[in-house]
């Protein structure tokens, strides 16, 4: 018996209207539009209205990618929603958005995994479906990271912004082409380099705090790692991969890692330039646009890359 594997049959996308520029961040720290773009690549990034939920933005998201896959919500067996920056503990977001599409027999939950919450969730999708398990499971990131960051910290406020980015993922009529494999990771004992414990009991901090450039040193060391477990794993070259999304933290950072396989930065895409760091929601925001975008060929290999807090890392080779 062929063994199952699942693939992507829809994507998409959702972000608040309202546009941050660098130059109104220089109004609010000690930076400059040039600082930022120099060191970043990032030069704008949305941030969600004070009632715009995580919730809200993960629904739009999770309609559009339904809608590009043709499948009704009802058909959904599982939500799995990735954030560190949810609506609500409980009910938990993936909850909401069942409310708000009706997908009446999905079985719904959050995963938080920072910046590799996308990843983490597709992989756990894709052995519900690998297994037998489920149909069809929409897979969600988003994210509301305004809310938690310290408007008078330089070293965060610049980075991040708000959105949400989908995918449904269904069974795949042949084994090689779909999904194809996973690399990924935790590392606790690292933990403290970036993190958010506004909600613990023991502290009333309720901020982002970040070593970024410990987080920028594992990017690099770990995005390479992976890839070349990914490619040797599955006896490919890495010219053979035709796109290599990786999660929009810095464009210094991809340049690092496109160095260091000696790859041409344009089989990198990008977005962190519109939208800066949305952690979760960065890797199916880019997808989509560049589904929509038609980059994308059939057959065409592609690998996925997500690194953050916990710190947590995961990869994903797929054919299109
Ligand atoms: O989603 C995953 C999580 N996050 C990341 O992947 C982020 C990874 N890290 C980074 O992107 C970078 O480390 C940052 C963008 C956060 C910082 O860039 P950097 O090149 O690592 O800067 P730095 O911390 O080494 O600081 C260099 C200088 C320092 O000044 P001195 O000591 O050289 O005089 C900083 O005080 O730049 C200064 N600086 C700034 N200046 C203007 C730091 N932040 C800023 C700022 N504007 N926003």
């Amino acid at each position: 018996m062929e063994q199952l594997t699942s693939k992507i049959m829809g994507t998409g996308s959702a972000l608040p209207e309202r546009v941050l520029k660098n130059i109104e961040i220089e109004k609010l720290v000690d930076t400059s539009d040039a600082w930022i773009q120099e060191r970043t690549g990032i030069v704008e990034r949305r941030i969600a209205k004070e009632k715009e939920s995580t919730a809200e933005l993960a629904a739009i998201a999770g309609k559009k990618a339904l809608e590009d896959a043709k499948i009704p919500a009802e058909n959904l067996d599982f939500i799995l929603l990735a954030t560190f920056t949810p609506s609500s503990f409980m009910p938990n977001d993936a909850c909401l958005v069942q409310t708000a599409l009706g997908a009446s027999k999905a079985v719904c939950f959050d995963i938080n995994a920072a910046c590799s919450g996308f990843l983490f969730a597709l992989q756990m999708a894709h052995a519900y479906i690998c297994s037998g398990m489920a149909r069809y499971i929409l897979v969600i990131g988003a994210e509301n990271i305004s809310k938690v960051i310290d408007w008078n910290d330089r070293g965060t406020c610049i980075l991040f912004g708000d959105g949400a980015g989908a995918v449904v993922l269904g069974v795949s009529d042949s084994c090689s082409h779909g999904i194809l494999d996973f690399e990924s990771g935790s590392d606790g004992s690292h933990g403290k380099v970036l993190s958010l414990d506004g909600y613990s009991e023991s502290s009333h901090t309720k901020f982002l705090r970040m070593d970024g450039q410990e987080v920028f040193k594992f990017a690099v060391r770990k995005v390479p790692e992976m890839i070349l477990a990914l490619t040797k794993r599955n006896h490919l070259l890495l010219e053979e991969i035709d796109y290599y999304l990786l999660h929009q933290a810095n464009k210094r950072i991809l340049s690092s890692v496109a160095k260091r396989l000696s790859l041409s930065l344009d089989k990198f895409p990008m977005n962190l330039n519109y939208y800066g760091n949305t952690s979760a929601a960065s890797i199916p925001i880019l997808l989509d646009e560049c589904h929509r975008s038609g980059i994308f060929l059939e057959g065409q290999k592609l690998i996925l890359s997500g690194f953050g807090g916990g710190l947590t890392w995961g990869s994903c080779l797929l054919s299109w």
